[in-house]
C-alpha cells in the first residue's frame, strides 16, 4: 500500500524488503533441480563437462561466432588482453565498472583513462585520437546500460593505427546495433554472467570472436594445464566455467528474450512517469540500438530538481528501494589507481559530471510495472516536496 508521505518525512517505506538493481531472473526451481540431478549422476562437475559444452555450442549459435565460457567477466577480460597480445598501454574509460580497469592492471597494462561522451556515455574517437602514442597497443571499449551506440569511428580509427580492440560488453548481451550484435564490435566481445545480468549463470563470463587464432589461445589460457588446443601463449590461469554455473546460464538463456521484453515494459513506464519531471534527463538509448533494457539510469541536475542525486537516493533507500550510483566515483578516483595516475584527476570532465549525477533503478525480474509506477511516484513526490527533504536530511546527524 502505498502512503502520501515520504519515508523520509516520516511517512511508511514504500518497501518492507529492499528492492535491488540486477536482473536477477531466477528459473522454476523444479528445472534448476534437474540440470543438478543431472550434474550429481553424472558425476562431472567442471573441466568442459556437457553441460558447458551445450551452452557453448547454444552461445556460438546466439551470438553468431565462437563462444568460449569461462568462470566471470573479469577474468573474461584478462584472459582475452592476454590472447590479443596486448601490452604497454591500453585507452579505457574511467566511467565504468571497476573490473574492466582491475582487468587490464592484472594483466600488466597501464591504463590510459579516457573521456566519455555525455550522452552516450560511452568513449568517442574524438576522445580516444589524441591519447594514441606509440606505447599504446589497444583500446578497451565499454558498451553500458545494456545498449550499444555506434562504434564505426572507433573501429576504423583501431584498424588505422593498428590497435587491438577488446569490447567490455559485460553490460551487452543480447543487445545489437544496426542489426549488428554485441559479439561482433572489435577482436573480442567479453560479457558477464553474474546474477545480476540479463543472462545469469550465478557467476560467469563468456568470450566472443570470430578469430579462430584468438579463440585457440582463450580455449588454452582459460586452462591451466592440458587443453585441446596447442596455441602457443604467454601465460595460463584457471578461468574454467563449472557445470553448475552452465546449467543455470542454459536455463536463463531460453528465457532472455522474455526478459528483455519486460524489462522494456518497465523501462517504457519510468519513462512515461520522470520525463516531465524539471531536473531529470533520463539516458536515450540510439535509435538503431536494441538493447536488453537491463538498466534504468537517469541524471539529476540538483538545481531544478531541488535536490542533488545523494539526496534523492537517501530518499529512495529510506523507502527500502536500493537504487545505486552507477558509476561513482570514476575509476580513476579510485584506490590504487588515483595515487598510481594521479595525472588524471580533474582532466575528465564529462566523467566527473557523470559520476556526481547518475543513479540507477531497479529493473528486473524482481520488478513489474507497478513497481516502476510506485518508485516513479515517489520521485515525483521527492522533487514536490524538495525544500521539506532539505530541511529534514539537513537536521538527521
Ligand atoms: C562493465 C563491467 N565490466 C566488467 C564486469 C565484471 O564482470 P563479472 O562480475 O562477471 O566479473 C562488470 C560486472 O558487473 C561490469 O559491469
Amino acid at each position: 500500500m502505498s502512503t502520501d508521505r515520504l519515508a523520509i518525512l516520516g511517512g511508511r517505506p514504500e518497501y518492507s524488503e529492499p528492492l535491488h538493481v540486477g536482473q536477477l531472473y531466477a528459473p522454476p526451481w523444479d528445472e534448476f533441480k534437474d540440470q543438478f540431478d543431472g550434474i550429481f549422476r553424472r558425476r562431472y562437475f567442471t573441466n568442459h563437462g556437457p553441460l558447458v559444452s551445450q551452452l557453448e555450442k547454444d552461445l556460438s549459435e546466439f551470438l553468431n561466432c565462437q563462444a568460449i565460457c569461462v568462470t566471470n567477466g573479469t577474468l573474461g577480460l584478462m584472459v582475452a588482453l592476454k590472447s590479443l597480445g596486448l601490452s604497454g598501454k591500453v585507452i579505457v574509460p574511467s566511467f565504468t565498472f571497476p573490473a574492466t580497469v582491475q582487468a587490464l592492471y592484472w594483466a600488466g597494462i597501464e591504463p590510459v583513462f579516457c573521456d566519455v561522451d555525455y550522452d552516450t556515455h560511452a568513449i568517442s574517437a574524438e576522445h580516444i585520437s589524441p591519447l594514441i602514442t606509440e606505447e599504446v597497443t589497444g583500446i578497451l571499449y565499454v558498451s553500458l546500460w545494456g545498449g550499444l551506440a555506434d562504434t564505426t569511428d572507433i573501429e576504423r580509427l583501431a584498424e588505422n593505427h593498428s590497435l587491438k580492440l577488446l569490447h567490455d560488453a559485460c553490460h551487452a548481451f543480447a543487445a545489437s546495433y544496426a542489426k549488428r550484435s554485441s559479439a561482433q564490435i572489435g577482436d573480442v566481445s567479453v560479457f558477464s554472467l553474474h546474477a545480476t545480468k540479463i543472462l545469469n549463470g550465478l557467476e560467469g563470463g563468456i568470450i566472443a570472436t570470430s578469430n579462430h587464432e584468438v579463440a585457440d589461445q582463450v580455449r588454452t589460457i582459460r586452462n591451466f594445464h592440458s587443453s585441446h588446443t596447442h596455441a602457443a601463449v604467454p601465460l595460463r590461469i584457471n578461468a574454467k566455467m563449472s557445470e553448475a554455473q552452465a546449467g543455470m546460464a542454459l536455463l536463463s538463456l531460453t528465457r532472455v528474450r522474455k526478459n528483455v521484453e519486460n524489462n522494456l515494459l518497465q523501462w517504457q513506464t519510468f519513462y512515461r512517469n520522470l520525463n516531465d519531471i524539471p531536473g531529470i534527463k533520463i539516458y536515450r538509448y540510439d535509435e538503431q540500438c536494441s538493447g536488453n533494457y537491463q538498466y534504468f539510469n537517469f541524471e539529476i541536475d540538483d538545481v531544478r530538481f531541488g535536490l542533488t542525486r545523494d539526496m534523492l537516493l537517501q530518499c529512495l533507500q529510506s523507502e527500502g528501494i536500493a537504487a545505486r550510483r552507477y558509476f561513482s566515483p570514476g575509476v580513476h578516483n579510485l584506490s590504487p589507481y588515483d595515487v598510481l595516475f594521479p595525472q588524471y584527476a580533474n582532466t575528465l570532465p564529462n566523467t566527473d559530471k557523470l559520476c556526481l549525477r547518475t543513479l540507477q533503478l531497479p529493473i528486473g525480474a524482481m520488478c513489474t510495472i507497478d513497481t516502476a509506477d510506485r518508485i516513479s511516484r515517489l520521485i515525483r513526490m521527492a522533487h514536490d516536496d524538495a525544500h521539506l527533504v532539505k530541511n529534514q536530511l539537513a537536521e538527521m546527524p
